[in-house]
């Protein structure tokens, strides 16, 4: 017998203010034609001033109990995928845990920037499945908003804010690949890429520090990384891309997003998108983009579900699951 992870309820939030790209040309020298032609993105949502990641967090999670049928008091552990956290310390997940009014069990955040989605599922998907906890709520929730130095026309336009969030179940499964829950997983980082896509701050220089990014070089490592990390976690359980009934992305550029498709031989009605909604809210896109597939009515029970993400670090990987 194999315990499986898998997800009984999806939820998120997005902050109430939405700024559509038109907002930029005043500012800075930008048109909405770059912004939708370079990257896909048409609007995206901005925090309001005082609102933290933990306040998104708690909203989407909130959002996912409900779906799910159940209260905090059947969860036994948070994990927060952010690079966002409201505090240095203590953890996000922990102000999430008090947020919900949850008193037992244990929280704690995942970092891995774009990726830490992908990173936070395949955690909790250990604690699953080693029987540590029976249920897990698994958030990636970013205010991004904060990290832009908005005169970089380079980088301000590109990011939003938001949460997402699943409540994961354990739950017996035959060990086969038509198991409903977490199939399979597959991680990546490497370091040498740092300069790449970093902030320009935190605790050694006693500042927030601002988002940089050299695009061209993330893009070339996105496209050949994505298509890559997702054949190798679905090859692992003997599937391809001919069995993929969705694909939802990390959601940074409607052209990585086509590309890594493209390389996979999913056609584009198979993907979900959310990036011209959206922008790319770091690890809030993936579990946002399943949430609204959801809504939308194109993910449904017993689809082959592949994520896959990339950011700073650089740290990447995917995640295979039966919804
Ligand atoms: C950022 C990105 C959209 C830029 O697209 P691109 O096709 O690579 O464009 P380039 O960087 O070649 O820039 C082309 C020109 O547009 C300019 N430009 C950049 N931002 C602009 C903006 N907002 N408006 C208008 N022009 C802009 C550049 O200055 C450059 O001008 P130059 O040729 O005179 O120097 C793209 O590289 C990208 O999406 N990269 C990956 C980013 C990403 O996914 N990051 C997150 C990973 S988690």
């Amino acid at each position: 017998m194999t315990i499986r992870a898998v997800v009984k309820g999806v939820g998120h939030y997005l902050p109430e203010r939405v700024v559509q790209n038109a907002e930029f040309e005043k500012t800075i020298d930008t048109s909405d034609e770059w912004i939708r032609s370079r990257s896909g993105i048409e609007r995206r949502h901005f925090a309001a001033e005082g609102q933290t990641t933990s306040d998104l967090a708690a909203r989407a999670a909130g959002a996912a109990l409900a779906n799910a049928g159940l209260t905090v008091d059947d969860i036994d552990a948070i994990v927060v995928a952010t690079s966002t956290a409201d505090l240095t310390f203590p953890s996000a997940a922990t102000m999430v845990q008090a947020r919900l009014g949850m008193t037992r069990g244990f929280a704690y955040d995942v970092q891995a920037v774009c990726a830490g989605f992908v990173y936070a599922l395949a955690n909790a998907n250990a604690l699953i499945v080693s029987g540590q906890v029976r249920r897990a709520l698994v958030i990636g929730a970013e205010t991004f908003s904060r990290l832009m130095d908005w005169t970089d026309r380079g980088t301000c336009v590109l990011f939003g804010d938001g949460a997402g969030a699943l409540v994961l179940e354990a739950h017996d499964g035959s060990g086969t690949p038509a198991d409903r829950g977490i199939l399979s997983v597959d991680l990546n980082s490497d370091g040498r890429h740092r300069d790449i896509l970093y902030v320009d701050g935190g605790v050694s220089t006693g500042t927030t520090g601002h988002l940089r990014m050299q695009g061209k070089e993330v893009f070339r490592h996105a496209v050949e990384k994505l298509a890559e990390t997702a054949h190798t976690a679905l090859e692992k359980i003997g599937l391809s891309g001919e069995d993929v009934d969705w694909i939802v992305p990390h959601q940074a550029n409607i052209r990585i997003i086509e590309a890594t498709a493209k390389r996979m031989q999913v056609p584009m009605d198979r993907v979900v998108v959310t990036v011209q909604d959206h922008g790319n809210t770091s690890a809030a896109s993936i579990p946002l983009a399943l949430s609204v597939g959801v809504t939308r009515g194109q993910i449904k029970p017993g689809d082959l579900v592949v994520t896959e993400a990339i950011g700073g670090g650089l740290a990447w990987g995917s995640v295979v699951l039966r919804w």
